[in-house]
């Protein structure tokens, strides 16, 4: 039987490390994209060698997204990787990587405002244009990792927020254009874990959500996973936030 084959891109830590770890579990084969976090992935499969007794079934692929070059070479890892071509294409494409930092609207530069729409929007669009073909023949599913700050005003985070509303649109059009073939969905997490430069806010963020905690990388993994694996589910966009998004 074919082995099902994922994509994630910014999968060395936190919410992607594991998301990695799940897939894994359920006998996915990864390819583990980092940019600088190559110790952390390796730990990650080191830590599944001695938990499952078995060689980790993934490989690890770096790549820095701001670069074309890097892409290109990303594209052509991914599409002539031996597990992709033995398995007939790839099963599962997860846009993770994000950038995320607060500054005030009249001073961030027009260069943080690219490099987050480049992360964002580009990258998603360029990745899941390049892979169609490897997608399409397995009847793959794409997923955008979203958040929860639609229609609302973060303070000091317009460039960030007005990128990843780009990609959640981005990913309900390519519901509609890459149907029936391939689904594409969203995860949208809430407060799961704080950036250094936030922890302050996050306490208070989380002392409004309903299920009364931050949530945990797991709880958005399995989100993910849910999504591989409903196949009648595209064009949705799941939140998993404690109930944040509907907290008056
Ligand atoms: N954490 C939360 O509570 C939360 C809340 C709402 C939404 N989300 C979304 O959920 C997803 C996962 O969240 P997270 O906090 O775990 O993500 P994160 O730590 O902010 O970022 C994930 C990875 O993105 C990679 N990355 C950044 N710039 C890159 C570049 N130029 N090229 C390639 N990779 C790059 C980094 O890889 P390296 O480390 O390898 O450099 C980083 O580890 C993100 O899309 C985020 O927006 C998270």
């Amino acid at each position: 039987m074919a082995q099902r084959v994922a994509l994630i891109t910014g999968g060395g830590k936190r919410i992607g490390a594991a998301t990695v770890s799940l897939l894994m579990e359920h006998d996915w084969f990864v390819l583990l994209h980092v940019r600088n976090s190559v110790v952390e992935a390796e730990q990650i499969l080191e830590d599944f060698e001695r938990k499952n007794g078995r060689k980790a079934p993934a490989e690890i692929i770096r790549a820095d997204l701001n670069l074309d070059e890097d892409i290109a070479a990303l594209l052509q890892a991914a599409s002539n990787h031996e597990m992709v071509v033995k398995n007939g294409g790839l099963h599962a494409l997860i846009h993770n990587a994000s950038i995320y930092s607060s500054e005030d609207y009249a001073s961030v530069s027009l260069e943080t405002l690219r490099l987050n729409t480049r992360l964002h929007i580009e990258v998603p669009f360029l990745l899941t244009q390049g892979l169609l073909p490897q997608l399409k023949s397995v009847n793959g599913c794409v997923i955008g990792m979203v958040d929860t700050s639609l229609g609302l005003a973060w303070k000091g985070l317009s460039h960030y927020t007005s990128s990843k509303a780009g990609l959640r649109q981005l990913m309900m059009n390519l519901a509609g254009d890459l149907a029936p073939e391939v689904r594409v969905n969203c995860v949208a997490p809430g407060a799961i874990i704080a950036a250094d430069w936030e922890s302050e806010h996050f306490a208070s963020v989380v002392e409004k959500v309903p299920l009364g905690r931050a949530g945990e990388p797991i709880d958005v993994a399995k989100a993910i996973m849910f999504l591989l694996e409903s196949t009648y589910i595209s064009g949705q966009i799941i939140n998993v936030d404690g109930g944040w998004s509907v907290s008056p």
